[in-house]
């Protein structure tokens, strides 16, 4: 897997290209900005984009989706939920539910975790989990009212109830930790991940004076 950092303006996003080393086929994370850094990296990789996949639809996930698929001629994967609240549309894009899918020989299996938006989706491949905007090793994503937010504390209980201590864990940002901090590590320090119940999750999530728009 490569990590790709990408930058524009005040914004730093974390792209990820992960390459099945049978088949040197790729697939990338919510690609955006530097499309630069991508055709370079796939270069020296030597390896072919066949897909991007999208963990929702805010415009800093989803910046260089259409120009990539049209480069390389590739699909979008990005849940029907997702697609149906957003309005996100281009000719290669497909709809997925929770139905796990191959390239080469990399299982891709979607994880639907609504609350940040609608349709969020992680994607799990071998132990590592590509999270987007739903889990930060930092906290979580934002929520927008107390409906997102309870969705949200059901999604990261459903994370924490799925995800080993070793699965590592790559979100679309970084608040201080570099991305790929275990599951373990970010259950023992995110505290977003400790709430009883959604109603005092919602209460902290959604409370006034918050430093970060995405995090705190
Ligand atoms: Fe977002």
């Amino acid at each position: 897997m490569i990590v790709l950092k990408m930058v524009h303006r005040a914004m730093i996003n974390y792209n990820y290209l992960i390459i099945d080393p049978s088949t040197r086929q790729a697939v990338i994370v919510d690609p955006a900005w530097q499309i630069e850094k991508i055709d370079q990296a796939l270069n020296n990789a030597q390896a072919t984009l066949v897909g991007i996949l999208l963990t929702h639809a805010h415009a800093d996930h989803i910046n260089l989706a259409k120009p990539l698929a049209a480069k390389y001629n590739c699909r979008i994967w990005m849940s029907k939920q997702e697609i149906a609240s957003s309005g996100f549309n281009a000719p290669q894009l497909v709809a997925i539910d929770e139905t796990p899918w191959s390239v080469g020989q990399m299982q891709i299996q979607p994880i639907l975790t609504p609350g940040h938006t609608p349709g969020c989706i992680c994607y799990q491949i071998a132990d590592n989990l590509f999270t987007g905007d739903v889990l930060f090793a930092e906290g979580c994503g934002i929520c927008f009212d107390i409906p997102s937010a309870h969705l949200m504390y059901h999604s990261l209980e459903k994370l924490t109830a799925r995800l080993k201590p070793q699965t590592q864990i790559f979100p679309g940002h970084s608040y201080g930790k570099p991305p790929g901090r275990v599951f373990g590590k970010i259950l023992q320090e995110n505290m977003y991940l400790h709430f009883r119940d959604p109603h005092s999750f919602a209460a902290f999530r959604l409370r006034s004076g918050q430093r970060y728009k995405n995090l705190q």
